[in-house]
């Protein structure tokens, strides 16, 4: 698997989930929660707190049209919250996350690539070679929305809004595609009695992992009231390593990139027998959410 990300809190969790459950084969950095040269140190911190044997390449920095949209109210100024993790022991293997890509899955097919921010690396490195959509077992993604789910605006998920052409790019390029959106991701969620559990293992991993959701529910007892939040980004990579807990129907799915109203939004064909276009993406619907949040447990208790 190779992970393509912004963290952001969630991202981290990811990684975390990733260092457990996952043959994790690299990490690509992309501008989105918060500006390119902190994701990159984020990714860089959390290798070297999990102890991976990975590299990291950072990415682009700003969508492929337009200006960059961050996400600094949900995730912090640096990204993790207050959390602030120890300095990594190395910075990045490159500033090329496009070219990494290309020449990755060229070096080994069939990896998975789980991207969890916005699209534009991965846009790019279908753009400089289209052949990658056939390379890769599957491009699994955070992103995007089924059932009119949105959160930037009512139409549009995080991840798709801020780089809309990227998005439409990837659901274009023919690869075996998996949408974990919103309407699947909303149904995970964790919060201070997890952050409480994090904060008895006593270890590094254990107390990131608990200011991570401790910073995550004060955000959302302030914007909805409850004492937890959807964990987006773990749902991608857990559906490549634990497919039997997430259900998927195939669908037809198409970026909004002129809408009004609605630019960034995936627009999912629900009219089955009706639909006009062919499926080109498994889009998520149903998962055991104790299952997952069990695995992602377990992963910082044995990190
Ligand atoms: C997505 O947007 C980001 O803020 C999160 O990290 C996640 O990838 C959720 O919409
Ligand atoms: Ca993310």
């Amino acid at each position: 698997m190779i992970i393509d990300c912004d963290p952001g809190v969630d991202d981290a969790m990811a990684i975390i989930a990733a260092a457990r459950w996952a043959d994790l084969v690299g990490i690509t950095t992309v501008a989105g929660n918060v500006p390119l040269e902190h994701t990159t140190a984020n990714a860089c911190r959390l290798r070297s707190m999990l102890g991976l044997d990975v590299e990291v390449h950072a990415g682009a920095d700003g969508p492929l049209v337009g200006e960059q949209e961050f996400a600094r109210h949900v995730h912090g100024e640096t990204g993790l919250g207050d959390v602030v993790l120890p300095e990594p022991d190395r910075g990045p293997d490159s500033e090329d996350a496009v070219a990494y890509l290309v020449e990755t899955t060229r070096s080994e097919e069939g990896l998975h690539l789980v991207p969890i921010g916005p699209l534009t690396n991965v846009a790019l490195a279908l753009r400089a070679d289209p052949g990658l959509a056939h390379r890769v077992a599957s491009i699994t993604l955070m992103g995007g929305s089924a059932l009119g789910v949105g959160n930037v605006s009512a139409a549009a998920e995080f991840n798709a809004f801020a780089d809309p052409e990227a998005a439409d790019q990837v659901f274009r390029s023919g690869a075996k595609l998996r949408m974990l959106g919103l309407n699947l991701t909303h149904q995970v969620r964790m919060g201070a009695i997890h952050a409480a559990e994090c904060q008895t293992i006593g270890s590094p991993v254990g107390d990131a992992m608990a200011g991570l959701l401790e910073f995550y529910t004060v955000f959302h007892l302030a914007e909805e009231d409850v004492a937890d939040g959807p964990v987006h980004d773990p749902c991608a990579v857990l559906a490549v390593t634990h497919p039997e807990l997430f259900t998927l129907e195939a669908r037809s799915v198409q970026v909004e990139l002129a809408g009004a109203h609605t630019r960034g939004m995936t627009l999912v064909d629900e009219r089955g027998p009706w639909a006009t276009a062919e499926a080109n993406c498994e889009v998520a619907y149903g998962v055991d959410a104790d299952a997952v949040i069990a695995l992602i447990m377990k992963a910082v208790r044995e990190a």
